[in-house]
């Protein structure tokens, strides 16, 4: 049975990166933001796996290696980049767009209605 109108923590924390990416289209992207958002994806994702395990999702593992992609290259990008120009903040607007489209919009609705069928959400 699906139940897709609860509003559960996944979603909440799925809008913060919205507001992210907003502000990144909006030019402001300097340490602060790249820093704001590094944190963010390390909460949300440990706090998605925790779920995950404790409710024995079946696409876990795919799940965390999907996470720990965003990961590396989030990283590597952070690693990279020596000025918060044009050409830079495209690429991680494009990076964080197609996350949203690929991962958010595509795996994590199935964890999400995964949840809310669960005792857990
Ligand atoms: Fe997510
Ligand atoms: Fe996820």
């Amino acid at each position: 049975m699906k139940k897709t109108s609860e509003l559960i923590w996944q979603d909440k924390q799925h809008q913060v990166l919205f507001e992210l990416i907003d502000q990144i289209n909006g030019k402001e992207v300097d340490a602060r933001i790249f820093r704001q958002l590094f944190e963010y994806a390390e909460n949300h994702f440990t706090m998605e796996e925790e779920y995950m395990k404790k409710l024995d999702f079946p696409g876990t593992k795919k799940h965390i290696r999907a996470h720990n992609k965003f990961r590396s290259e989030l990283k590597s990008m952070m690693q990279d980049y020596k000025s918060y120009d044009d050409i830079f903040r495209q690429a991680l607007s494009e990076f964080l767009s197609e996350w949203l489209k690929g991962h958010i919009f595509g795996v994590d609705k199935k964890l999400e209605e995964f949840i809310l069928n669960s005792p857990y959400k």
